[in-house]
C-alpha cells in the first residue's frame, strides 16, 4: 500500500477512500493481496504503525510482542517501530464475532445483568464494537440526550464531572485476505447472520457504507492504543487496594456505564486500567476519585433506556 504523500488530514482524504459504518468514519485501504484496512480518525496520525506489514506479517504481533495475560481470546501487545517516528504501543485483538460466548459470563455483579441480555449475549462485530465505543467515549446517552448538552454532568454527589469516558482508543480494523472454513474460525452461520443483516440494513440508508465488508470466512483484527498502567485486579493482588475498594470501583464503573446508557456483560476489574504515578507509585486520582480507563468492549451493549430514547427520537418529527 502506498501512503498518500504528503499526508493529508483525515477530512481531506479523497471520498473514494472514505467509508462510514454505523456512523463511524474510516479511511479504507485495499492492499494488493486483497487485505482491507479501515483506519479511524484516532488511528490516522499513527497510520505508519498500523500498516499490516509492520505488525501482522509473519505474525509480528506474536513474535515481537506478547499475548496479554488474563484474556480468554487472542489479544496481543506489540510495540511498533518505524524509521520516521517514535514507537507506538498497540493492542491487537482478534474479533470473536459469531463465536459462541462462554455460557458463564464472568461478571462481577451478574445479578444486575437482565437475564435476557445474558442469554442473548453475542460478541459485537468489529464495526458494531467501534460504533458503540466511539459513542461511549463521547458520553453516550448523556451526550446525546442531556439538555442542554454540555461537557459535564451532575453525579449523585452533585459534583460536576466530565461526561466523556476514558477508554482504550479504537485505531483500525484489519481484514486479512485469507479465507477459512467456519470451523477454523469457530463461527456459526446462525450467529453471523444478525451482524451481516445489521450492516446490510445500515448500507441501505447510508450509501457511504457501501464499501464496508463483513465476510463470514475472513478474520477481523481490531487495533487499539495500549493504555499504560495496571489492571485493577492486579493492583489489588499486589496490595495497592483493598477488596472493598475493588468492589466499590467495580460498582462505580457499572454505574458510570449505566448513566451513559451502556453495560458490559462481563464487566470486571481486569478491564479497568489504573495508573500508578511514576514519582511515588500511588494510583492517579482526580477530583478525589481513582482515574481508570476501560479496555474490553466485545460485549458492550446499549441498555434498554438508551435504546428506547433512540427509538423515540427517531419517531419524533424533526423540528422545523
Ligand atoms: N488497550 C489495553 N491497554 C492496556 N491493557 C490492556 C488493553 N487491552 C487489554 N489489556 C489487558 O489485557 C487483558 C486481556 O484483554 P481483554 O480483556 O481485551 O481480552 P479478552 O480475551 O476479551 O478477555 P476476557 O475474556 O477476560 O474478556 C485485559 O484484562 C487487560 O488487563
Ligand atoms: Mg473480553
Amino acid at each position: 500500500m502506498d501512503l498518500p504523500m504528503p499526508r493529508l488530514a483525515f477530512d481531506q482524504m479523497p471520498p473514494a477512500l472514505k467509508v462510514r459504518v454505523f456512523d463511524v468514519d474510516y479511511i479504507r485501504f485495499r492492499e494488493p493481496d486483497g487485505g482491507l484496512l479501515y483506519v479511524t480518525r484516532y488511528g490516522w496520525p499513527l497510520l505508519e504503525h498500523l500498516l499490516p506489514r509492520i505488525w501482522y506479517r509473519q505474525e509480528a504481533f506474536a513474535t515481537l510482542g506478547h499475548k496479554l495475560p488474563g484474556g480468554t481470546g487472542s489479544v496481543y501487545y506489540i510495540r511498533t517501530e518505524t524509521p520516521m517516528s517514535r514507537p507506538v504501543d498497540l493492542v491487537v485483538k482478534f474479533s470473536r464475532v459469531a463465536q459462541e460466548v462462554p455460557l458463564m459470563i464472568e461478571a462481577t455483579f451478574p445479578g444486575e445483568i437482565p437475564a435476557q441480555a445474558a442469554e442473548n449475549a453475542r460478541f459485537n462485530s468489529p464495526f458494531e464494537e467501534f460504533c458503540l465505543l466511539m459513542d461511549l467515549r463521547r458520553g453516550g446517552m448523556l451526550a446525546r440526550f442531556s439538555s442542554p448538552p454540555d461537557e459535564t454532568h451532575d453525579d449523585r454527589l452533585g459534583l460536576r464531572r466530565p461526561i466523556q469516558m476514558r477508554t482504550k482508543r479504537p485505531l483500525a480494523i484489519y481484514c486479512p485476505p485469507n479465507e477459512y472454513p467456519l470451523w477454523r474460525l469457530g463461527r456459526s452461520e446462525a450467529r453471523f447472520i444478525p451482524h451481516a443483516s445489521l450492516l446490510d440494513e445500515y448500507k441501505r440508508h447510508d450509501p457511504r457504507a457501501v464499501k464496508a465488508d463483513l465476510d463470514i470466512h475472513r478474520d477481523y483484527v481490531t487495533l487499539f492504543a495500549f493504555v499504560q498502567g495496571l489492571d485493577a485486579e492486579t493492583v489489588c493482588r499486589q496490595g495497592g487496594m483493598t477488596d472493598l475498594e475493588l468492589t466499590l470501583l467495580t460498582r462505580r464503573v457499572t454505574d458510570e456505564l449505566a448513566v451513559r446508557g451502556y453495560r458490559v456483560l462481563d464487566n470486571k476489574p481486569r478491564h479497568f486500567i489504573l495508573r500508578p504515578r511514576r514519582r511515588d507509585g500511588q494510583l492517579l486520582v482526580r477530583r478525589g476519585r481513582l482515574v481508570y480507563a476501560l479496555v474490553d468492549f466485545e460485549l458492550l451493549q446499549r441498555t434498554e433506556p438508551y435504546l428506547d430514547r433512540i427509538e423515540h427520537s427517531a419517531r419524533r418529527p424533526a423540528a422545523t
